[in-house]
Parts: structure tokens; C-alpha cells; sequence
């Protein structure tokens, strides 16, 4: 377990990317499928950390796929497309719209390189517009994940490395025409795909907003948001500073022990990337290279990262599962932060510099489903595939 405990500006420095904070969310609204994940309490875990309450944002299932990912995914799409296409009508948004609306740029390929839930969004959210995916994975991808991204019609290239090796692949190809990548990783803090991204992921934090309006006036005063690249994080460091929030919320990063490129850029105060050459059982988060569109946001306002061992993601997403969340290990990693920290010599330092009193309120984030392999697919579809009432006919 490591920790590194930062001091954070004044939050007035930190706006940019709260300006477009709801137009993801409007987006996202007119598509079909949309509904607001659900925001759970789960007093056990309150106990176990000690503190007032602990609110689980529950992302094991965003318009029918396993993670959050398709927000960002599909907001970055359209928000590229919209400066060629123009914007679609108000209203709702159906299939055959988004298919008719990108008719003239056909043929189209979204490219994207992934560990396996980006790539997974971005070969559905170009199933929804009726054009090609090819996607991009590196060695150590479990098949499981390969399938699910196959069997939303994309290509899939396997590549001979790590996470980075299939970045650098993906904008290779993306240099074709008839091409579009959309990628959650930047290369150049200046690349505009996945600032959209960062923004589409907006989306949870603008529900958690309303959703506490909806129950009371409430805060939350600290966050433990996992990190791959940095682009999730920053989207949660963006709405915890944003200054429509009475006062900032604290963020801590976490990461798996053996992929820390965010806690190894803000210590360095630069980006650096590592070798994340030992695969974590979190392994959707094991990656090198920090993004360089979300390094300005997580320098300026995260408070804290830690970087965990596999073990306490086991342990969380016991925890979660008993709390009525089913999520894989990466999916259980924010909470795994906390745990380990909370149980390591650091405990007291971490406690006082996030404010984990007795009385805290404290959001994780459920980012995926438990991976299903194919056989685990095959042996449920009827339970999947009939509603409450049908179940009861058959
Ligand atoms: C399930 C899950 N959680 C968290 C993350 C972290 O997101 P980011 O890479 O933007 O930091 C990912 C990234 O793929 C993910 O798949």
C-alpha cells in the first residue's frame, strides 16, 4: 500500500472543465436506453470505515453494458461528429435517427485501443450509428472481454504489448482516412477526443448531484475514484471542485499497486510514464501513462492517491456485493483505497487529511459488473432476456 497525501490550490483556479457539465447529461438523456444509475447507502461499509455514510454510485450497468464507459464513449462520437454533421434535432434521439444523421461521412471506422471496457463502449456506440469499429487490445486482455467487444460486431486486433503498445497502435491506424479515433488517453494535453470523453463520464456526477438534491440537501465530502489513465478521475475532480458545490469535496485517486502512473505523475509533478508490466487482477486499470488531458485536472485538485494491492479489491467487492452490488475487482478499487489506507500506518494521517470523521459523507463509484466469460453467457440468457412478469408466465 502506498499513499501520497498532496496539498490543492484554491478551487476558483480549477473551472474549465465544469463548463460543459450538464450538456453530456442532456445528451445522454435522448438516447434510448438512458436511466439514472441508482445511488445506494450501505451502512455496513459506513461502519467499516468509520465514518457518517458511504453512498455507492452503482455504474455495473450504463445503457446495458457492464460499465460506465459508453458515456464517455458516445458523448465524445457525437460531440466529434456534431462539427462536421451539425447537431441532431431536439428531442429523443432513436437508432435510425443517429444512423440517418451520419450518413454523409460514411464509410466511417471508430477506432479505439483499450483494456477492454472503453473498446467494448466505442463498438456499441458505433453499432448504434451503423458504421465499423476496430479496436485495439493489449496481450493481456482476458478472452471473456475479447468476445464481448466482438460480439458487438467491431474488429479486434490483439497486439504484442502492454496497454501503451495498443494505444500507439490505434493512432497509427487512425491516421486513414475514413477514420475517427476516440480515444480515452491523450498523448498531448491539448487533444480534444478525450477531453470529450472525460466530459461524456460527466454524466454520473451530474445524477449524483440531483440525485442528493433529490433526497435532502446533502454533500459529499470525500470521493475515492479509481484510475486507469486519469480520464474517470478527472471527470470526478472536475465536479468535486466545481464551484456550483457549496465546498469542494476531497478526491482520492486510487490506483493498483503494480500500474500507479497518476500517483507516479503528481509526485513527480510531471507526467511520467512507468512500466505497469505486472498485471493486476485489476486490469482494467493497468496503465503506464497517465492521460495528459486529465493531468492539469488531477494536479490541481486531488487530494490524496493510493495505490492498492489486488487483495483489498477482493475484499471490497465482498463488501459491495454484500451491500447489494455486484462489481468486478477494478470496479471495487475506489472502496479498496480506502480500506487499505484506512487499515495501514498511515490510517490516521489519511483519515485527517480527507476528513474520513465519523460524520463524513463518502461516494464511491461501482464502475463494472463482475467480468461474465462466454460460458456464464450461455448459461443465463433466459433469466437475462424475460422481464419480471414474463418469468412468471413461464
Ligand atoms: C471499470 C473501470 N473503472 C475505472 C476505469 C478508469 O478510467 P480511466 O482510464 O479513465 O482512469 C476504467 C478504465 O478503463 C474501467 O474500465
Amino acid at each position: 500500500m502506498r499513499v501520497l497525501l498532496r496539498s490543492i490550490r484554491d478551487r476558483a483556479a480549477d473551472n474549465a472543465n465544469t463548463v460543459r457539465a450538464d450538456e453530456p447529461l442532456a445528451f445522454h438523456r435522448r438516447l434510448p436506453g438512458y436511466w439514472p444509475t441508482p445511488l445506494i447507502e450501505a451502512p455496513d461499509l459506513a461502519k467499516s470505515l468509520g465514518v457518517g455514510q458511504v453512498l455507492v454510485k452503482n455504474e455495473t450497468s450504463r445503457f446495458d453494458l457492464p460499465s460506465f464507459k459508453v458515456l464517455g464513449a458516445s458523448w465524445a462520437t457525437y460531440a466529434a461528429l456534431v462539427e462536421t454533421l451539425g447537431p441532431l434535432p431536439d428531442g429523443p434521439i432513436a437508432f435510425a435517427d443517429l444512423r440517418h444523421w451520419v450518413s454523409p461521412v460514411r464509410p466511417l471506422t471508430l477506432i479505439a485501443a483499450t483494456d477492454g471496457n472503453h473498446g467494448r463502449a466505442v463498438a456499441r456506440v458505433a453499432r448504434w450509428l451503423g458504421v465499423d469499429a476496430r479496436i485495439y487490445l493489449p496481450n493481456f486482455v482476458e478472452p471473456a472481454r475479447q468476445q464481448a467487444i466482438e460480439s458487438e460486431g467491431a474488429e479486434v486486433v490483439v497486439v504484442d504489448g502492454l496497454y501503451d503498445a495498443s494505444v500507439d497502435a490505434a493512432l497509427d491506424a487512425s491516421n486513414h482516412p475514413g477514420t475517427l479515433l476516440i480515444s480515452d488517453t491523450a498523448r498531448t494535453s491539448f487533444d480534444p477526443i478525450p477531453k470529450l470523453v472525460t466530459q461524456g463520464y460527466g454524466t454520473i456526477f451530474a445524477e449524483v448531484d440531483q440525485q442528493l438534491a433529490a433526497s435532502g440537501d446533502r454533500m459529499i465530502d470525500t470521493v475515492a475514484i479509481q484510475a486507469g489513465v486519469g480520464g474517470l478521475s478527472a471527470a470526478c475532480t472536475s465536479w468535486a471542485r466545481s464551484p456550483r458545490h457549496r465546498r469542494p469535496t476531497q478526491v482520492a485517486v486510487v490506483e493498483p499497486e503494480t500500474a500507479a502512473c497518476v500517483m507516479t505523475a503528481l509526485a513527480a509533478g510531471e507526467p511520467a510514464a512507468i512500466a505497469a508490466d505486472e498485471v493486476s487482477a485489476m486490469n482494467v486499470l493497468q496503465c503506464g501513462t497517465i492521460s495528459l488531458t486529465a493531468f492539469e485536472t488531477l494536479r490541481e485538485g486531488v487530494s490524496c492517491c493510493l495505490a492498492v494491492e489486488d487483495e483489498w479489491a477482493s475484499t471490497a467487492a465482498s463488501g459491495l456485493k454484500e451491500a447489494g452490488v455486484a462489481t468486478g475487482l477494478s470496479g471495487a478499487a475506489g472502496l479498496a483505497g480506502f480500506l487499505g489506507a484506512l487499515s495501514s500506518p498511515m490510517a490516521a494521517a489519511v483519515r485527517s487529511h480527507l476528513g474520513l470523521t465519523p460524520d463524513a459523507q463518502v461516494l464511491v463509484v461501482a464502475t463494472e459488473a463482475p467480468v461474465v466469460s462466454k460460458r456464464d453467457l450461455k448459461a443465463r440468457p433466459v433469466v437475462l432476456a424475460v422481464t419480471e412478469r414474463e418469468a412468471e408466465l413461464v
